[in-house]
């Protein structure tokens, strides 16, 4: 953890001191949406393996459930599997948006569940760290998916430079660990760094507690990140809620379905449907959306995007 907050450290660093190139005025321009504006959820972890895509691709579904329009993106860009955990096989995916063959918006493809994805790159390690020029473009990319109502970002695991900056980009950054003290301990990582590094942004950070046992057991682990982030790093986490270790979802992922189609009524099910109408519930306000998101991304004020 402590090499990996380093290197942020300088990542973040160098962003501030500006030698991260400034947002240019045409991607200012084609940045400005006046209406309804995707609501970026990013979902990520300290520790890998602990059910993050799981999450990202059964909140879809949820959401989608409820009428919106959603587009789960493969942000892993070394190890993707959104698209493995739904047996699809995309003819492109993000390798070709960052080697500026095709756009994002190109290599969208539906899925038989009626949300959209964006196949991750699998097998690439080369690019799995983004230049910051790379990253800024690829950024800047999401806009084209603007007629989405909800973009959930997939993240890889730990803090890598691409990691941050979803996170930074995203109007709700979900933090997910299970109870094991490994996990907790690396969830509670990536929120110092994250408090570190965006101490004046309101990140709307939201936790959730996977392969729970229980109500009782989430409860208390989320009560301890959430009273150690408020007491050492003064930031707000907000507990989103948990979900419950049930085998429908090991079950349903050798299946290559969500678990919500395989088994709609499993303990997991009902648990991702509660987090899903929590967070309908508690819209994103006036300060997100693309034009808050390339704020927070690019540094700019908000008269100039
Ligand atoms: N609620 C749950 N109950 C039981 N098993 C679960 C649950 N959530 C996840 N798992 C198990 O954990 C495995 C990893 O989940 P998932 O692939 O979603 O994690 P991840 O955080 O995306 O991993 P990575 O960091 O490798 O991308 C699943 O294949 C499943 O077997
Ligand atoms: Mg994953």
């Amino acid at each position: 953890m402590e090499d990996q907050a380093e290197k942020l450290r300088e990542i973040m660093k160098r962003k501030k001191e500006g030698t991260v190139p400034a947002k240019s005025a045409s991607a200012a321009k084609t940045t400005v949406k006046s209406a309804d504006k995707p609501r970026i959820i990013t979902v990520t972890s300290g520790k890998g393996g602990v059910g993050k895509t799981n999450l990202s691709v059964n909140m879809a579904l949820a959401f989608a459930r409820i009428g919106k329009k959603v587009i789960v993106m493969d942000a892993d860009l070394g190890l993707a599997n959104v698209n493995v955990m739904l047996n699809m096989i995309p003819k492109y995916n993000l390798y070709h948006v960052i080697k500026k063959q095709k756009t994002i918006r190109e290599i969208l493809v539906e899925t038989e569940y009626g949300i959209s994805i964006v196949a991750g790159a699998s097998g690439f390690s080369q690019i799995a760290n983004l230049g910051e020029e790379d990253r800024r473009d690829f950024i800047k990319e999401l806009d084209s998916l603007s007629n989405a109502d909800i973009i959930i970002i997939d993240t890889s695991a730990g803090v890598s430079s691409n990691v941050l900056d979803f996170i930074a980009a995203a109007d709700d950054a979900v933090i997910i660990t299970t109870p094991e003290p490994t996990a907790i301990t690396d969830a509670y990582g990536i929120i110092k760094i994250i408090a570190t590094e965006y101490d004046s942004l309101n990140m709307g950070l939201k936790l959730v507690v996977n392969r729970a046992r229980g109500a009782a057991e989430a409860k208390s682990v989320a009560d301890r990140m959430i009273n150690i982030s408020g007491q050492f790093l003064n930031l707000k986490v907000d507990y989103l809620g948990f979900i419950y270790d049930d085998s429908s979802v090991p079950h349903a992922v050798i299946r290559q379905k969500p678990f919500m189609v395989v088994d709609p009524k499993c303990k997991a099910s009902i648990c991702v449907q509660h987090i899903v109408e929590r967070m309908d519930r508690n819209k994103h306000g006036e300060s997100h959306g693309f034009g808050a998101m390339l704020r927070r991304f690019f540094g700019g004020s908000p008269d100039t995007i």
